[in-house]
């Protein structure tokens, strides 16, 4: 699960739509970084483990082009790419929060003295506009963070023009499940228990954990999300509801023949 929050006074809806902007969401990530992970796996109850398992399961590497993954936050399904990598792989994590990227980093130099995969970056940029040549990557993936994106549209562009042709755009995110009874618990989850466990782990102002179930419930999910993958530019998409629909994955295919 990827959990966020922001102060109160930072939470704006713009008339009843999620304020995005990226000064906003970066001032909100910026906040919350020290606390991120540990929230993510208490309010998610470590299924966001599985959630990165079955994305490197369903779309894993192949051959040595590096991976690329954007909203990169902390740094973990960059973390989990590099070492289904192994040691001759390359992966860069981006991110445009830089608190977020302290820690990324802080991580991924753990992990490399473990001695358990090959390069693994992180740098600061704006999936909006990444700092990269077109057809760069053979894989460009975000968790939890295509949402986040002011125009998510912009930012599925940008991650299909640097993927590399026949590469694949990896895509998790939160949808809500069809079940109308577990459609309805989870969002009582989303709006009851979530804020509270986040004020006390995060000691925070009460009533600034809407932007989560807020962003969730506005943002298209399942075929509606594939619609717009697809006239992005990518030649076929797949989706996987996982956890009874409560995330999705979405595997989407660049147009044209991997470079051999
Ligand atoms: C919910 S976190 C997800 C982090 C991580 N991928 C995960 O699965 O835990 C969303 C991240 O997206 C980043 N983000 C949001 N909009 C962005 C943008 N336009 N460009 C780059 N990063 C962005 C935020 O800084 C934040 O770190």
């Amino acid at each position: 699960m990827s959990v966020e929050q922001g102060p109160a006074s930072s939470r704006g809806a713009v008339g009843g739509v999620v304020n995005k902007s990226g000064e906003r969401v970066r001032q909100m990530f910026g906040e919350i970084s020290a606390r991120y992970d540990l929230m993510n796996h208490v309010l998610s109850g470590g299924t966001d483990y599985y959630w990165r398992w079955r994305t490197i399961r369903e779309a894993p590497p192949r051959g040595k082009a590096p991976v690329l993954d954007v909203c990169t936050g902390t740094g973990d399904l960059a973390l989990a790419y590099a070492r289904a990598c192994g040691p001759e792989g390359a992966v860069i994590g981006a991110d445009f929060t830089p608190q977020m990227l302290v820690i990324a980093n802080r991580k991924g130099q753990r992990q490399q003295a473990g001695g358990q995969h090959g390069s693994l970056v992180f740098v600061e940029a704006d999936t909006q506009a990444l700092p990269f040549p077109e057809g760069s990557f053979q894989i460009v993936s975000v968790a939890f963070g295509l949402r986040n994106v002011a125009d998510t549209r912009a930012g599925l562009r940008e991650m299909l023009r640097v993927c590399e042709p026949g590469g694949r755009v990896v895509v998790l995110e939160f949808s809500l499940p069809g079940n109308r009874l577990l459609r309805g618990l989870y969002q009582w989850y989303f709006r009851n228990i979530l804020p509270r466990l986040g004020q006390f782990f995060a000691r925070n102002n009460q009533g600034a954990y809407n932007y989560l179930p807020d962003s969730v419930g506005q943002f298209p999910h399942g075929a509606e999300l594939a619609a717009i993958i697809r006239e992005c530019g990518a030649s076929e998409v797949r989706y996987l509801p996982l956890t009874f629909g409560v995330a999705t994955l979405y595997i989407a295919t660049k147009p044209g023949q991997r470079p051999s």
